[in-house]
């Protein structure tokens, strides 16, 4: 009764509020949301203000009785209070209606939950991680997953994600590349504008589209030594020219929410940091959505050294714009205190409400709290067959092929492989797991969903034998313990360089467990884990034909393979429909055209390695020793960024610059499909700009073509340059562009392409 009571007051203050200030202006015209927000903010007490700025992990048991003691209980009673504005990890359209209906009926004013959840890679229909994904260069598919994902999760009652992470990484051992675009600025930030535009569609109001969070702002990507949660300590025209452009383009392209960072920035953690979060943020680039910390990590900050207590960090978080508090209780317990001790301002605290409120309304859950609560929904669009058709395709379209030597059985070549029969022979314990290929952060889906390698390829031809050799984990494996590597256990080699013996081809199917990499998953060391690489080698040894297929969620150091393997094809974890995908490739069913995001390093020492690096004064190589080189290694990748190879070959030809006008340059040159078989090709131009006021790269991505030609074909492809792409951040954070001379190249990697230069006007 009391609840009815209150939401009816609720809603009648609205509606006195709307017609008051109609009858004053003397107009019809509706309420604007800001004079929404405006009117439930005078409404709102201090505690329920402080209420919105907290987020709670999901409250256990949800459908059962609401528990009598603990955690959870506190959770419980606190929401009746309204002193909860979201929480996160709730998920069904059951569980989110039982929270969401306690919010809108029993607190006082009635104000809707935002429901928040890491949909990284989908929701239940799990597309390639974004790494992998990353490879396709294909915007229009990378937008379309992220639709899926939204459309899946919005309709078990999800409207926010965690997701896209635009953190730049240059560093393999960072077991959270998996989650990111790769290395370069340029492609990331179009990806995350991709992945953007795929969760929050053209209509937020709609029940199908959800708030998207640019994470993790800012500079996480740069822990130390590949170290998670590590210091991070970058100068400021990397944190200007790499770290915070992909940012600054979520927020022009209307990102709803930024999550911040666990990391240090110049000493200042970024939950705390006003230069990051209020300066740069919210004023310069007047962003008007919320920011949300990170999973306690306000609370990190007293480990940090930064802040003395809870109450300090709620202070600190507060006043430096992190708008919401998620886990670390330091709001709802101590934010009241600072606001009446003179601590906060009331204005911050207002404004902060104002953000979180504005993103409830945009979503349009004051008009219908429970819009993303159909359960006839949710059983008609979760793993809807469409959306394995989606799945399939990008999947497809993520695969490298790193390596294709045209070595030939029965005078055909090894890949593609030959449809008729043909004996081959599949070893590998990741061949036949229908799990670690769905990779981390796919907290919301169902494990063993995958299509495994051995059942794609079974759809192919039933002249196929399975050999595990070796397991690659002990015991169980999950998205919270630590993943235990077989190092020791050999004894399924014997039985798989058996078969590799009796058979015309092998398929070797090696890389990290899916658990591997992800959140607190660094490593030290980049080769194929345990005995894996003794296994590749014990089967080389028997027979040559061997096609190696690599799973894994980061750039790996597989240089005896590169040099004896004759081909190589990666394909990240590729998510539910791993095997079909892998399949059609092996099979030539479809030409692989994927590009590397990231630079596959040959040593860890030379980690950080990415293209796009800075002369420096000693740029070699000379004879003498001293120039920056190392004395064991090259300085040259493995396999550069942009790398990838097709079962067709294309040829660059005819480079021509038209730079007469400074504020739109043209670059064009022809592309032709030398080989036998219809391909995709992805064209990278990079640019140099020679001589600057700040020393640029030795190479930057400034565009990209993603294109198929038939047998034969060939197409002018052009690129346009403008001052967008041509300038770049000086150190006071201002975007310049300088005349002078350009260089750049066009092709088909970081590496090699056609060479030409201009002069900027
Ligand atoms: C991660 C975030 C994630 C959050 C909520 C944190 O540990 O760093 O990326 O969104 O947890 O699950």
């Amino acid at each position: 009764m009391i609840s009815k009571i209150a939401r009816h007051a609720a809603f009648a203050f609205l509606l006195t509020f709307q017609f008051a200030v109609q009858a004053q202006n003397n107009i019809k015209e509706p309420l604007t949301i800001e004079d929404k927000i405006k009117a439930l903010l005078q409404k709102m007490t201090l505690e329920e203000k402080i209420g919105q700025m907290n987020q709670y992990n999901g409250f256990w048991e949800i459908t059962g009785p609401a528990p009598a003691e603990g955690d959870a209980k506190k959770k419980y009673d606190h929401l009746r209070k309204g002193l909860v504005g979201a929480v996160l990890n709730v998920k069904g359209t059951t569980n989110v209606r039982k929270l969401q209906e306690i919010a809108v009926k029993e607190t006082r004013l009635g104000i809707p939950l935002l429901f928040g959840y890491d949909v990284v890679h989908g929701h239940k229909t799990l597309f390639p991680i974004p790494l992998g994904e990353a490879a396709s260069w294909d915007l229009e598919s990378i937008e379309r997953s992220a639709r899926i994902a939204a459309i899946e999760a919005s309709a078990a009652g999800i409207n926010w994600t965690f997701a896209p992470m635009v953190d730049i990484s240059r560093d393999a051992r960072w077991g959270r590349v998996m989650e990111g675009a790769g290395e370069d600025t340029y492609l990331g930030t179009k990806i995350g504008i991709a992945r953007i535009k795929g969760f929050q569609g053209d209509d937020l109001a709609a029940n199908n589209t959800i708030a998207a969070t640019a994470k993790h702002f800012a500079g996480y990507g740069f822990a130390e030594a590949g170290r998670d949660y590590n210091t991070v300590d970058v100068g400021t025209s990397t944190l200007y020219n790499i770290i915070l452009p992909p940012f600054k383009a979520a927020v022009d392209a209307g990102v709803l929410t930024v999550m911040n960072s666990f990391n240090i920035l110049n000493g200042i953690p970024a939950t705390a940091n006003r230069f990051l979060q209020r300066d740069i943020l919210k004023d310069k680039w007047d962003f008007k959505g919320f920011v949300v910390s990170d999973w306690g990590s306000g609370l990190e900050m007293i480990d940090h050294g930064f802040a003395k207590d809870l109450k300090q960090v709620a202070e600190l978080s507060a006043n430096a714009g992190s708008d919401m508090d998620m886990e670390s209780y330091a709001y709802v317990a101590y934010l009241k205190e600072m606001v009446e001790t003179g601590k906060v301002d009331i204005k911050t605290v207002d404004d902060a409400v104002k953000r979180i409120l504005r993103v409830k309304f945009k979503l349009g859950l004051f008009d219908d709290p429970y819009k993303y609560c159909d359960a006839a929904r949710e059983k008609e669009l979760i793993y809807n067959p469409a959306h394995a058709v989606a799945a399939l395709d990008v999947a497809k379209k993520s695969i490298v092929l790193l390596k294709n030597t045209p070595v030939k059985i029965n005078g055909r070549p090894l890949l593609p492989l030959n449809k008729k029969q043909q004996k081959i022979a599949v070893i590998g314990a990741l061949a036949d797991d229908k799990n670690s290929p769905l990779g981390s952060w796919r907290i919301g889906s169902d494990d063993n969903t995958a299509v495994s390698v051995m059942e794609g390829l079974k759809k192919y031809t039933s002249a196929i034998t399975y050999a595990k050799g070796a397991d690659l984990v002990i015991g169980k494996t999950d998205f919270i313990n630590e993943v235990k590597i077989n190092e020791t256990d050999t004894s399924g080699f014997k039985a798989a360089v058996q078969l590799a013996r009796n058979s015309d081809v092998i398929i070797m199917v090696l890389g990290e467990h899916g658990f591997q990499s992800g959140e607190g998953r660094s490593r030290t060391k980049l080769g194929l884990p345990g005995v894996q690489q003794q296994l590749l080698e014990a089967v080389y040894a028997v027979n040559k034909n061997l096609v190696l297929v690599l799973m894994n969620g980061r750039p790996l150091t597989i240089n005896w393979a590169q040099e004896n393997i004759p081909a190589i094809v990666e394909t990240w974890q590729l998510g539910s429909q791993t095997g079909n995908a892998i399949a059609e490739v092996l099979f030539g069913d479809h030409n692989p055209s994927g590009k590397l995001p990231m630079t596959f390093p040959r040593s860890v020492g030379q980690v950080p390695i990415y293209y796009n690096y800075y002369s420096t004064g000693r740029p070699g190589p000379k004879p003498e020793v001293f120039w920056s080189h190392y004395t064991d290694e090259s300085n040259k990748p493995l396999y550069p960024f942009g790398f990838g190879l097709s079962y067709t070959s294309f040829a660059y030809s005819d480079l021509r610059i038209n730079s007469s006008n400074p504020a739109k340059i043209t670059v064009t040159v022809t592309v032709k499909n030398t080989g036998s078989l219809e391909g995709t090709e992805v064209s990278q131009l990079y640019i140099r700009d020679k001589i600057a006021s700040v020393v640029r790269p030795v190479k930057e991505l400034k565009g990209f073509s993603r294109f198929s030609l038939k047998a034969g074909e060939s197409r002018s492809i052009e690129f346009v340059l403008t001052p967008a792409e041509l300038g770049f951040y000086d150190n006071n954070g201002n975007f310049i562009t300088e005349p002078g001379d350009f260089d750049i190249m066009v092709g088909t990697n970081s590496e090699e392409g056609l060479k030409g230069s201009f002069m900027l006007k």
